[in-house]
């Protein structure tokens, strides 16, 4: 028997409150009705294990955490959730359509919480190896417009939420410094438009993907 055709790596990032949730759930929609065998995951999470480390992660506590053990942490959850359940799923020829990943690493500890860019690096090769997401939509809004929202909601904000529009600024800087040197995997996407233009476009990214793909 031939082994199956690859699945795609699909990650989505942006800051607080871009929508994510909402055109995560759109996007599933499209890949549905697109015939496409997906499953859906996050990060930090996406295994039971992986999910108690969430957490841990986002749980607000007196104690000061270090940074160190944040990003360790971070990558501790993506090595259970990689290896036990996205390279299984791409191999068997599933897309997997994840809600964050490494670029989040490295604009959340990198960027927001100022960790050597060097650390991040080094242990994204020491879990990944040379395994990148194939394609990274990526939902940009101005900080300001984003916060508001979650600002907005009832929920009590977590450990990442509760942070000052400063930190969010040097997340949002190092995404789209990510996106301007890949454009060819990187797709950033105007979430400050009307939510129907926004999902026309990740449509229309979609299908740039899927045509790629029969080449
Ligand atoms: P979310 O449900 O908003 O995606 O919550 C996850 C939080 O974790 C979010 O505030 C971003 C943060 N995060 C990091 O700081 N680094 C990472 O590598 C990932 C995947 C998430």
């Amino acid at each position: 028997m031939t082994e199956p055709r690859r699945g795609l790596f699909i990650t989505m990032e942006g800051t607080e409150g871009v929508g994510k949730s909402t055109n995560m759930e759109f996007l599933a929609n499209q890949l549905a009705a697109r015939g496409i065998d997906y499953v859906v995951t996050r990060e930090p999470g996406g295994t039971p294990m992986a999910e108690e480390i969430r957490e841990l992660l986002l749980r607000r506590r007196e104690e000061p955490v270090q940074g160190l053990t944040e990003l360790l942490l971070m990558f501790a959850a993506r090595s259970q959730h990689l290896h036990s359940f996205i390279l299984p799923r791409l191999k068997e020829g599933v897309w997997v359509l994840c809600d964050r990943f490494t670029d989040a690493t490295y604009a959340y500890q990198g960027g927001g919480r100022q960790m050597p860019m060097e650390q991040v690096q080094l242990l994204e090769q020491l879990v990944q190896g040379d395994r990148r997401p194939d394609h990274v939509l990526l939902l940009d809004a101005p900080v300001a417009v984003g916060m508001q929202r979650i600002r907005g909601r009832d929920l009590a904000p977590d450990r990442f939420e509760q942070e000052q529009q400063a930190f969010f600024q040097r997340v949002q800087d190092v995404y789209r410094e990510r996106a301007r040197q890949a454009p060819e995997r990187y797709h950033q996407i105007d979430a400050s438009q009307p939510l129907n233009q926004v999902q026309s476009d990740l449509s229309a990214v979609l299908d740039t993907i899927i045509m790629g793909r029969h080449h």
